[in-house]
Formats: C-alpha cells, structure tokens, sequence
C-alpha cells in the first residue's frame, strides 16, 4: 500500500504532495514504479488525496504500473487513509506493506529484508537508522527527560505487517503503522534503513531527493 493522500502543507505549493514535481514527473511517480519493480509484491493499493484517484490511474497506466489493483481517496489522517486502504487488501494477502509516497528512493532489497523478518515469525518489519543527536522530553520548553541514545532508533517506511496482525490493530491512530501494532502487543523487528528513504517535507528535502535521484539515474 502506498499512503499518498497528505495535503503537503509543510512542502507548499499548488498541489498535493504525492504530486509535486520531481525530476519532471509526479513524485509518486518513483515509489510506485518502484515497488511495482519488487518482485514479491503482487497488489499495489494507492491512497491519494480527493479528487486526484483518476490523474493517479493515469500515471499508473504511463508507467505500465500494473500491479496497481485501486486508487482510492484517503482520509484525514495517516491511520485514516491507511485503514482505508487496508479495506482494499484481501484477507489472502500473507504480508502488507506500507509505504509513505513521500519517500520515493525504496532502495533496492529492502523490501525482501523486510519479509524475511515477518518469515522468521515476526508481526511487522521497520526500517530504522541509529539517530546522531541527543533526544530529550520536553514540554513547554522545560526538559524533563534525557533518553538513552543508544536504545533510539529513527524508523521509516516501508513497514512490513502479518496482514491480519495490521487489520487488528489498525483502529487506533499513529504517526506510523508499527506503532499500533506495538500497543496492540505485536513484535516488531527493526532492519537497516537507508539516508535516502528520507521522507520529503520541505522544499529542501525535495532539492535533496532530486539530487540523490540525478546520481543514480543521470539523464
Ligand atoms: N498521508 C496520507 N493521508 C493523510 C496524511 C498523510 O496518506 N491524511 C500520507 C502522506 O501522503 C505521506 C505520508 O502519509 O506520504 C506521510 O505524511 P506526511 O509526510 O506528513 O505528508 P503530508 O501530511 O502530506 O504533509 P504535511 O504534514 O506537511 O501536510
Ligand atoms: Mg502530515
């Protein structure tokens, strides 16, 4: 599943995130041919925002995306549109994974790595990166709380789920899936993640995926 129906009001601009330009197409452009080039991933769900479901079927059709099963509209937050989206994910369906569009370089094998952890007999998958600043508590400027460092990690998506341990926990609200599964008691298993899987919020970290991409694919 790819979660693309945020508004992007921290990125600005005059359309949604999911559709702000990248290299000179939608970004959702990179992580759909992307995970439709994974081979274990067999259905692709895309969540967009209210009225952009057909130009999203378009862009599916222009890149030949067709593991693309629905485009359907989101709702008003992250859990939201993914539990919207889980409705379009058959109970067959072993593993769901689910993506933030506003992370376009998937980065190849990582998908696989995730799935393995779920073979090993875990709930869910979560690539995270170990974090380089100090993480304090703080509440109305007052610090009441330093973390341990060493125990902190920055988690970002693809997440990987036992469909059904997802569909249970999916009711609550979350910035991410593996948070919900957590509360629910589920075992989530932490493997590599990657600099360039950076989530694009600001116009700076778009300048910044651009550059990533024109390394990789120099045109
Ligand atoms: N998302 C979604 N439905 C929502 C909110 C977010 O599908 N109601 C998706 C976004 O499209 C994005 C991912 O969840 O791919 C992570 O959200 P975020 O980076 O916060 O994106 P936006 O909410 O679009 O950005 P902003 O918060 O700046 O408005
Ligand atoms: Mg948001």
């Amino acid at each position: 599943m790819l979660v693309a129906a945020g508004r992007g009001e921290r990125l600005g601009g005059d359309r949604p995130k999911a559709f702000a330009h990248l290299r000179g197409r939608p970004l959702l452009a990179e992580p759909l041919s992307r995970l439709e080039a994974c081979e274990p991933i067999d259905a692709i769900v895309v969540v967009v925002p209210a009225g952009w479901e057909e130009p999203s079927i378009l862009l599916a059709e222009e890149l030949g995306a067709s593991k693309v099963r629905v485009c359907v509209e989101g709702g008003g937050t992250r859990s939201a549109s993914v539990r919207i989206g889980l409705d379009e994910v058959p109970d067959e369906a072993r593993a769901v994974l689910v993506h933030d569009a506003a992370r376009p370089l998937l980065p190849h094998g990582l998908v696989e790595c995730l799935l393995e952890a779920l073979d090993e007999g875990y709930d869910g998958a979560v690539p995270a990166l170990p974090v380089a600043d100090t993480i304090k508590r703080a509440a109305d400027g007052i610090v009441s709380e330093t973390l341990r460092r060493a125990e902190l990690v920055a988690v970002q998506t693809p997440q990987a789920f036992v469909t059904a341990v997802l569909r249970a926990a999916a009711s609550g609200e979350g910035s991410d899936c593996a948070s919900l599964v957590e509360a629910a008691g589920g075992r989530i298993r932490v493997v590599p993640g990657d600099e360039r899987l950076l989530k694009v919020t600001t116009n700076e970290d778009l300048r910044r995926v651009e550059a990533w991409l024109r390394a990789e694919r120099p045109e």
